[in-house]
């Protein structure tokens, strides 16, 4: 048994991280069972969950929709906010009524929340029967837990708190057969007041850039039209491997191979280079869209956030990033920060009033275990801080609606991924610029880059048709 250890979490020494390959399996112990899998949390977690669906696979499980039929099921979790803490919680609950009815269920957790103490203590006071709990640095060897678990019926708590390593040639099994996740980088060094990602991620390690580009090339070779480079922060990709090849490079190296589409998130505005804009602005298949999250508007918020930047020169690198033709920026904003006072989030406000972003995902601060603002004096009433959640999205959702509006009766190019969730009898898609499109078109365009005018736009999506 091993058990979190947020302060080992914390540690970064300049050792170099261990890249090795992933051993292949060959026991098909889950032959004939069925697992059960939820995500919770941020693309790097959906795409490990691809992960995890593919080491299952290759021991024979199969994938099941319906938990209660299920042999295993598996809650791939989040810590980023207490909410996400909550809904898995509350997931637990609805399991352990299912255990009681069938006690041979195999329950695992693992993901973000694995990697934390405190949930990990409540997992063994109040959830004794889980029977797996392993964390984000040894999904490698998640099989032999599983094994281990099924053969001696003996509960298994495996978290590794270390720096972390690079595990190449994992089986994936991609829930798309048109866009794909691929990771660049692992990990966050930043440590960013507020945020529990650095302890339960480790610390920041690039992948090779042979090995990125030998996946892409392998997806682009198997029909994929997409590509999203991944990582907690993309920007400082290289920077603990290379002393010169950056993001850039690789978005240059990533464009040659010549797969339709390239995107890349999250960037943090600290690591953003004119060089990096450049190859945006010039190369055809990186799409115009930055997700560049500012988190306040306050440069004494910032400061105590640990952002390294100012309102000043987000605004600055926001202005270059706007001359890139057809570009879209979002954000994410965190409001009721400890301290924050109204001239604080007026200064938020002004941000977005200058930006006016296509998009921006707000966040009600939450302290998480550990981290250094969860020690700062919040002063704040939840009423006041849901109070300026509300006015900011409604002028976030305003921008959103106004920048929207401007694509009416425009012909854009969108990739199409599948059907409509509003509606079956439409196709949907995204043009370049990361838009939503709801499409009256057939479902043979599925996997195709087509034209489409736009026939009306709203907050958080477009609707459109073929234009043939
Ligand atoms: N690496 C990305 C963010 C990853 S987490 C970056 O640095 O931009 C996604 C978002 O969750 C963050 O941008 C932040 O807005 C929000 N977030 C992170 N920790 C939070 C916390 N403790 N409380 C509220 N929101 C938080
Ligand atoms: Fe968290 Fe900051 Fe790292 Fe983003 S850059 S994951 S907000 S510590
Ligand atoms: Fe959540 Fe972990 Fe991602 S905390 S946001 S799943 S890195």
């Amino acid at each position: 048994m091993k058990l979190p250890n947020m302060l080992e979490a914390k540690k970064r020494t300049t050792a170099i991280p261990k890249f090795f390959d992933y051993e292949d399996n060959k026991s098909k112990f889950g032959l004939g069972k069925k697992y059960f899998i939820r995500t919770y949390g941020c693309q790097m977690n959906e795409h490990d969950s691809e992960n995890i669906k593919g080491l299952l696979e290759s021991a024979g499980f199969s994938e099941s929709e319906d938990l209660n039929s299920s042999d295993v099921v598996i809650m791939n979790t989040c810590a980023i906010r207490e909410n996400a803490h909550n809904k898995v919680f509350g997931f637990l609950g609805q399991m352990k009524k299912l255990k009681e009815v069938n006690p041979n269920i195999i329950v695992c957790i693992c993901g973000c929340m694995a990697q934390e103490k405190s949930v990990v203590d409540e997992i063994m006071k109040k959830y004794r029967w889980v029977d797996l709990v392993f964390g984000t640095h040894n999904l490698n060897e998640m099989l032999s837990y599983l094994e281990k678990n099924i053969i001696n019926k003996e509960k298994i708590i495996e978290v590794e708190s270390i720096e972390g390593n690079v595990c190449e040639g994992l089986p994936v099994k991609r829930d798309s057969k048109i866009t794909a996740w691929v990771n660049i980088i692992l990990g966050c060094d930043k440590f960013c007041t507020y945020c529990i990602v650095p302890y339960t991620r480790g610390k920041q390690r690039s992948r090779k850039k042979e090995d990125i580009i030998n996946e892409i090339i392998e997806l682009k070779e198997s029909g994929y039209k997409e590509v999203t480079l991944l990582g907690q922060n993309v920007n400082a990709y290289g920077k603990d491997l290379y002393d010169n090849y950056d993001l850039s490079d690789l978005l240059n190296d990533v464009s040659n191979i010549g797969i339709e589409r390239i995107r890349f998130v999250t960037s943090h505005p600290w690591d953003f280079t004119d060089r990096m804009i450049e190859i945006i602005k010039t190369k055809e298949n990186v799409m115009p869209y930055v997700h560049l999250p500012i988190q306040s508007g306050s440069n004494r918020i910032l400061k105590l956030m640990g952002r390294r930047y100012t309102k000043e020169e987000y605004l600055k690198l926001f202005d270059k990033l706007s001359d890139i033709e057809n570009i879209s920026i979002t954000t994410d904003i965190i409001v009721g920060f400890p301290g924050e006072t109204e001239e604080d989030f007026n200064e938020t406000i002004d941000v977005v009033n200058k930006c006016k972003f296509d998009g921006a995902y707000t966040f009600i601060f939450s302290p998480r275990e550990n981290t250094p603002a969860a020690l700062m004096e919040d002063n704040i009433s939840e009423e006041e801080k849901n109070n300026r959640l509300q006015r900011l999205n409604k002028i976030v959702n305003k921008y959103s609606n106004e920048n929207n509006k401007k694509y009416m009766g425009k012909i854009v190019k969108c990739l199409i991924l599948g059907e409509s969730e509003k509606d079956p009898c439409k196709i949907m898609g995204y043009t370049e610029n990361m838009k939503l499109v709801n499409i009256e078109g057939d479902k043979s365009l599925i996997g195709k880059i087509v034209n489409v005018k736009i026939t009306d736009a709203k907050s958080f999506s477009l609707d459109g048709k073929i234009e043939e």
